[in-house]
This record gives C-alpha cells, structure tokens and sequence, in this order.
C-alpha cells in the first residue's frame, strides 16, 4: 500500500521510526517532511499530507506531532480526508470500522514507537464496517 507520512520536530523521530517499519513491510512511503527535529509548524505538513491522500497520490497518511492533536485539526479541514488521533489499540480498530478514517495521527511525545505501530497495523488491518456506518461518514464528507 503506498501510505504518506508527515511530521513536525514533536513528531520527527516517531515518524522517522514508522517510515522504517513501514517500508520493512513492503509498503511504498511517501516521506512528506520534516526533516529533522527543528522548530517547524505542524499546519503545513499535516495539509501536504492530507492533500496526498485526498489527491489519490498514496491510500493512507499517517501523521505525527507531539501530541497528534494539531495534525490532527489540519488533517481534517482539507475535504475527504478523516483523520482520527490514535491513543490505543481500540481507537485504532474503531477508527478504520466505524470511521473509515483514512489517516490516522500519533503524538510523538506520547507513543511508544512500538505501540505506534502496532495501532498502524490494526488501523491497515481492519476492514471498514459500512452499514449503519456508511450514512455517518458520507455526514461527515459532505460537511466541507
Ligand atoms: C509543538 O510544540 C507542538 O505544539 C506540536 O507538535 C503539536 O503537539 C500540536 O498539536
């Protein structure tokens, strides 16, 4: 799967560590920045990662800063991105059943990078439920 990643310098090494993992596992990354752990602002890497995803250009995005909040916010204000910030396991799992998210953020100040990619691989793992769920989502993208 070809999955975007962005960070900020909160999320920089978090994200360093899930584009290492994820290229390990065959999927093709798409390395939007930042480079290092200088002062950046999260705004603007979180919109590049959402426009790669809403333009078709990767499936995916994962986005990391130092908490996910802020990624998060930017994330969802460009049109057909949902965005969810991830804490656990089961967040992870309802973020992809019942929310179709299609980019998650990790605070990168928080996660353990073990745990981060344990909530990737059961975010990519589980299948969107539709149903009941189907009528909320298409909600949600008609709201921008
Ligand atoms: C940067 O210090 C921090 O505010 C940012 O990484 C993020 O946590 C924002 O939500």
């Amino acid at each position: 799967m070809k999955i975007a990643v962005a960070a900020d310098h909160g999320g920089f090494t978090l994200k360093e560590e899930i584009k290492e993992a994820l290229a390990a596992q065959g999927h093709e990354v798409l390395d939007l920045g930042t480079d290092s752990e200088a002062s950046v602002d999260y705004p603007f890497f979180g919109r590049k990662c959402a426009e790669a995803v809403a333009g078709g250009e990767a499936e995916r995005g994962v986005v990391c800063c130092g908490s996910g909040i802020g990624m998060s916010m930017a994330a969802n204000k460009v049109k057909g991105i949902r965005c969810a910030l991830v804490t656990g396991e089961e967040y992870a799992r309802l973020a992809a059943e019942h929310n179709h998210a299609n980019m998650i953020a990790l605070g990168g100040r928080f996660t353990a990078p073990e745990d981060a990619l344990r909530y990737i691989d059961v975010w990519l793992g589980t299948e969107w439920a539709g149903g009941r769920h189907d009528r909320r989502v298409a909600e949600l993208d008609e709201m921008l």
